[in-house]
């Protein structure tokens, strides 16, 4: 890979923006190019963002010789078209989370990957947090003795607007792909995979689910339990407890900058844990690290990991009655 890696970014929204912070503030990269379906868009993207070059569609991006890999932004109903275009032009990609819809998705867009010889990382940007991996290598320790249950909410007041890609199914509408998605990444990461779900979800009008609610038992006597929603804000905490003591991770624990460990019948000890820019920087540092090494996936967010997760979501929207097209 050349240096610096030349980025590409496909659909500059919302997130996009936070993202092109995030390389700006990062050795060894640099926004090279960004794509919109609106010319417009994308160069006023490009002067905010102090990159040459923009395009009017997503095509020109990924046929563009000089752009090394691709951030995909898109609403995740589009994940799976977007990055199979790329894919077919030869780019490697960071796919914003969720990955895809479902599992299905999940293992076509990955198995073509593999197929043309690509790195595809979904960009679970929590999962490289110092915070996470602080609770990491606390637990790994033995601090907490066994690990017994992980709890984990994520809900948020979100623009109730049925066009908007929270509501809308066709944009991958719902509260558990959007921030679900972020509980049950931490329960894949530190628990695996569930043997027994339990889950129920509320849907508005439209069909996405407004608030979701699961409770996951694992083997070994652990067990998890999450709460996502998009119509009302909730405390955004986690909490690790294992037989000798628990970690809490305070407000808001996806991207907290510290966590605490209480031992068993002991005082509580902080650790300070904070992010270097605005915590993107983490897994945009994970992606350059794997086209170094010439990986084709990354060893802490491997395919593996995202497809069993949606196992894990497909068998929840099935036991909810959550449907897309
Ligand atoms: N990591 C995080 O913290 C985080 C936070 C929020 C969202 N996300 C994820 O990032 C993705 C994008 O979310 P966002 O809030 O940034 O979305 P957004 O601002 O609503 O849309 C992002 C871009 O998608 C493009 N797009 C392409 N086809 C579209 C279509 N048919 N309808 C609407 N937009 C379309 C648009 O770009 P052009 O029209 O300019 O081409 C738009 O600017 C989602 O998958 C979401 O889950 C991640």
């Amino acid at each position: 890979m050349p240096t610096p890696i030349r980025w590409g970014i496909l659909g500059p929204g919302h997130i996009a923006e936070k993202f092109a912070e995030a390389l700006n503030h990062t050795a060894g990269v640099v926004l090279e190019a960004v794509a919109s379906r609106d010319p417009a868009r994308a160069a006023a993207f490009a002067g905010k963002y102090g990159c040459g070059r923009y395009f009017g569609d997503y095509i020109s991006l990924a046929e563009d010789p000089s752009v090394d890999v691709i951030y995909i932004a898109t609403p995740h109903g589009f994940h799976l078209e977007h990055a199979l275009l790329c894919l077919e032009r030869g780019k490697p990609l960071l796919i914003e989370k969720p990955l895809t819809l479902s599992g299905a998705e999940t293992s076509k867009l990955t198995d073509t990957a593999r197929q043309k010889n690509l790195f595809v990382m979904e960009a679970m940007w929590t999962r490289f947090l110092p915070v996470i991996r602080t609770a990491e290598k606390l637990i790994r320790e033995g601090r907490i003795g066994d690990l017994r249950m992980v709890t984990a909410d994520f809900c948020f007041r979100g623009t109730q607007n049925p066009e908007g890609r929270l509501y809308n199914m066709r944009l991958g509408g719902g509260s558990l792909l959007d921030v679900g998605v972020y509980p049950l990444s931490l329960f894949q990461l530190l628990l695996g995979n569930p043997e027994k779900i339990l889950s129920t979800a509320r849907l508005a009008a439209g069909g996405a689910d407004e608030t979701c609610q699961a409770i996951l038992q694992y083997p070994g006597a652990r067990s998890a339990q999450m709460i996502s929603g998009i119509s009302f804000d909730s405390p955004v905490t986690a909490t690790i407890s294992g037989t000798e003591g628990m970690i809490q991770i305070p407000a808001r624990w996806y991207r907290a900058g510290a966590l605490s460990l209480e031992p068993r019948g002991e005082a509580r000890q902080a650790f300070s844990c904070p992010v270097a820019f605005n915590g993107f920087e983490y897994q945009i540092r994970e992606v350059v690290r794997c086209l170094d090494e010439g990986v084709l996936e990354s060893p802490d967010w491997p395919h593996s990991m995202v497809l069993d997760r949606f196992k894990t979501m497909d068998l929840i929207r099935e036991q909810c009655g959550i449907r897309y097209d």
